[in-house]
């Protein structure tokens, strides 16, 4: 096999800020049986970022994480546009292929080795060494309807598998956002109508953070329209680091 590091790489054009990885066939072929395959809500996601872009570079984060990492995409494109090697980047997963593939990604395109990998549900093993530290984090959880036994099941239907209302998985992660960012951190967060992101508002107020649309999308899945929210979330307060 060639070597990976040599195959290139990202599709930038001067007009994209964040370049989008490359998945090239020969090398992922099989990845995507056991991972999420990138679709509009990654690159949704991507775009949301790339719209703030400027915002989060004055900002200036140091700590930079993703949960569920899935394909390494969105992570792998912060990292080529922040500085892979000035920050930390941390991808977690609880899908050990997804780490794996993620770290195939970011030798291909370009960013070897720069984002520290971690086999976990959700953060439960950093989130005290990471609290309050955490300046972006960014999530394309798992949003869709599905039974309650069919969450966190299997290795790819967990991948969208989040309960009766789709927010098995977003409701506990929400719960743990106060604790990560750190006092000028944001959230950017992955959802559909079905979520009902009113609600998601209303918790993540009496959590102490304003949410926003980023951007939003209607698109299809499975034959039927399917409207997709990047939600970004900061802060209400200044809170004591
Ligand atoms: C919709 S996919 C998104 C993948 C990738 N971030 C993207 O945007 O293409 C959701 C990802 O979250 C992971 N995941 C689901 N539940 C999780 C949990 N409790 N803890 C960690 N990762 C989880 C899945 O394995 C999957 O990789």
């Amino acid at each position: 096999m060639a070597d990976p590091s040599s195959v290139l790489v990202l599709s930038s054009t001067e007009e994209q800020l964040i370049p989008k990885p490359e998945f090239p066939d020969e090398l992922f072929k099989d990845d995507f049986d056991k991972v999420y395959e990138p679709w509009e809500d990654t690159y949704l996601l991507i775009e949301a970022i790339e719209k703030d872009l400027k915002i989060i570079k004055d900002m200036n984060p140091l700590v930079c994480v993703e949960v569920g990492c899935g394909s390494g995409a969105v992570i792998t494109s912060v990292a080529k546009s922040l500085g892979p090697y000035q920050r930390l980047y941390i991808g977690t997963d609880f899908n050990g292929q997804a780490l794996l593939t993620t770290k195939k990604c970011g030798i291909v395109n370009g960013v070897a080795g720069c984002v520290q990998l971690v086999h976990n549900d959700l953060t439960t093993t950093i989130e005290d060494r990471l609290k309050n530290r955490v300046d972006l984090l960014m999530f394309n959880s798992p949003y869709r309807k599905s039974r309650p036994d069919e969450v966190g099941v299997s290795e790819v239907k967990s991948a969208w598998c989040a309960g009766i209302n789709g927010r098995a998985i977003i409701d506990r992660f929400l719960e743990t956002v106060p604790k990560l960012l750190s006092p000028t951190g944001v959230l950017y967060l992955m959802s559909i109508a079905v979520n009902n992101i009113h609600e998601i508002e209303n918790r993540m107020k009496s959590l102490g953070f304003q949410m926003e649309i980023s951007l939003e999308k209607q698109t299809i899945y499975e034959n039927a329209p399917e409207h997709i929210y990047a939600l970004k979330f900061t802060r209400l307060h200044q809170v004591e680091n």
